[in-house]
Order: C-alpha cells, then sequence, then structure tokens
C-alpha cells in the first residue's frame, strides 16, 4: 500500500515537532514547506530528521521546500503558518495578519492537493479553520481545527498529576472553541473509569478547569518567545494518525457544526469520529444547563471572531 504523502505547512517549532512525530510514527512520507524567504531552513530541518531515522528506526521520506509543487498530491496538509503569540498577546491578537498568511496557503493548497484533508492549527484556530473552509471550498469533513485534543491533554495532565495516577488512566472531554471559553466537561471526564467528580471535590476541579483554559498562556509566559509546540504537535499527530489508519477515534477537534448542537455553520469544539473520510461524525451530546450555557457563550465568541475577521479582510 502507498504510503500517506502528509504536508506540514509551517517549518517552526510546531511543524517541525509535528513532522518530528509523525516520521517517528511512520504515518507516512513528509513534506515540510516554508516560506521563500525562509531559504533552506526547511531542507536542512527535513534532512536532519532524515538523518535521526537509522537511529530511532523509522522508515519515512522527509523532504524540505518552499515550493508547493513538492506539496501536490498530499493526502494530508497541516497548517502551522502564522504568528505565535507574545506574552500578553491573547490567541485572537493574531487575527488579520495569521488569516492573511493561512488564506493564501488555503489558496495553494486548493490548487495543489485537492483531495487532501486539511488540520488547521495556526490561532486564532476557529477563524483560521473557518478562513480555510472559505478559501478551499473543500467538504467541511475534509477541513478540521486542532484544538480539543491539546486542550484535553492539559486537562489530562493536569489532573493526573492532581491524584498522582498515570495519565493513561485519566479520559476527558470538552466542548466550544479553542480559546478562554473553551468547556471542559468533568460530567464526560473520568480516571480508570471513575467519575472526576467523585475524586475532586467541586472547588478543587474548578481551579483546573481554569488552568486547562489558561493553559496556552501559561506556556507563552514562560517561554516568553513563542507559544507551545510539544503538545500542540502531539494533538496534531494524533488527528493523523487516526486519519491515516482509519482508527475512528473519538476526539475533541474544531469541526464545522450547522444544524449539530444548533450552531449555524461555525467551527466550535466537539466530539467527532475522525478516519479516513476526515471527520466522519459529529457526536451530539446531552448538556446540562451550566454546560449548555458555557458552551454558548464559547460559540458567540467564536462568532465574534469571525464577524471581526470577515470585516477586516473586506
Ligand atoms: C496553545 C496555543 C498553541 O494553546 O494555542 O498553546
Amino acid at each position: 500500500m502507498k504510503r500517506a504523502k502528509i504536508t506540514i505547512v509551517g517549518a517552526g517549532n510546531v511543524g517541525a515537532t509535528t513532522a518530528h512525530w509523525c516520521a517517528a510514527a511512520e504515518l507516512g512520507d513528509i513534506v515540510l514547506l516554508d516560506i521563500p524567504k525562509t531559504e533552506d531552513m526547511p531542507r536542512g530541518k527535513a534532512l536532519d530528521l532524515m538523518q535521526a531515522s537509522p537511529i530511532m528506526s523509522f522508515d519515512a521520506d522527509v523532504t524540505g521546500t518552499t515550493d508547493y509543487a513538492d506539496t501536490a498530491g498530499s493526502d494530508i496538509v497541516v497548517i502551522t503558518a502564522g504568528l505565535p503569540r507574545k506574552p500578553g498577546m491573547s490567541r485572537d491578537d493574531l487575527l488579520v495578519t495569521n488569516a492573511r498568511i493561512v488564506g493564501s496557503v488555503a489558496e495553494q493548497i486548493k490548487q495543489t492537493s485537492p483531495e487532501a484533508i486539511v488540520i488547521v492549527v495556526s490561532n486564532p484556530l476557529d477563524a483560521m479553520v473557518q478562513r480555510t473552509l472559505q478559501v478551499t471550498g473543500f467538504p467541511p469533513s475534509r477541513v478540521i481545527g486542532q484544538a480539543g485534543v491539546l486542550d484535553t491533554a492539559r486537562f489530562r495532565t493536569f489532573l493526573a498529576i492532581e491524584l498522582g495516577v498515570s495519565v493513561e488512566d485519566v479520559s476527558a472531554m470538552l466542548l466550544g472553541g479553542h480559546g478562554d471559553t473553551m468547556v471542559p466537561l468533568p460530567s464526560c471526564t473520568s480516571v480508570g473509569g471513575i467519575p472526576v467528580t467523585q475524586l475532586i471535590e467541586p472547588g478543587r476541579l474548578e481551579e483546573i478547569v481554569q488552568r486547562t483554559r489558561d493553559g496556552g498562556a501559561e506556556i507563552v509566559s514562560l517561554l516568553k518567545t513563542g507559544s507551545a509546540y510539544y503538545a500542540p504537535a502531539a494533538a496534531t499527530t494524533q488527528m493523523i494518525e487516526s486519519i491515516v489508519r482509519d482508527k475512528k477515534r473519538l476526539l475533541p477537534c474544531a469541526a464545522y457544526c450547522d444544524a449539530e448542537y444548533g450552531v449555524g455553520g461555525y467551527y466550535v469544539g466537539v466530539p467527532v469520529v475522525l478516519g479516513a473520510g476526515g471527520v466522519e461524525r459529529i457526536i451530539e451530546l446531552p448538556l446540562g444547563d451550566s454546560e449548555r450555557a458555557g458552551f454558548e457563550k464559547s460559540v458567540e465568541a467564536v462568532k465574534g471572531l469571525v464577524a471581526a475577521m470577515d470585516n477586516l479582510l473586506d
């Protein structure tokens, strides 16, 4: 069987680390692309990664390029291009600059890889994935945003630390936008099958939920020169794996919701089944009153962001 062709647009920290995890997991052959101004940098990173393969024992061709022709016919395209946050910036501060960058990437992908499944990682995530859908005109099942896997990974990490248990036993779900209004769902979070609400008292659980919401900003304030990349790249790799291996993982992703949850045509984080067709199913959960209120607030924030983007780009 032919290996999957995975293009990663943006050879910065998130892009290069995604290439690293994908190559190590032998998910396919990888093309790492950056803008022409970077000159040979993507080629250097690709070659360096390939030279790790005899030691780490993985078979994957890794190509670096600044030319979209090399990405032609990709099965998966990951968009990480755009500016990262600096300390004190919210994801939304990047709106116009990154909408232009992501729009031009989407234009190229539409021409060179018309059958690709696109995973958007650039921020502000929920607006950037909408922009990608607008520009490519691809079916929404093939345009997906990465956020929920990262956000739940942060939630799971904090819960495992709190309880002194393996992260493997912590399972969590979360809804809404990738921003300050994200809605972690304690009702869908369990540890070894035990509802988390039986293990952590409500006040402490709320503190952990808040740390999860602020998880990206916490890393930005520590790094000072950029935003998180190991966990965002690992989250993206898990989504790629579910698609190229048709695993049908049930993961929280930013998916296009129209009738679903009554959203009306926007990207928000919801549980989806990810397989060879991209988003194969959106799972609709019955929500409690406070979860529903949190979700609606988050959807309003996403709508505001998309409206601001559309206005500024006109
Ligand atoms: C974060 C950025 C990448 O959450 O959105 O770390």
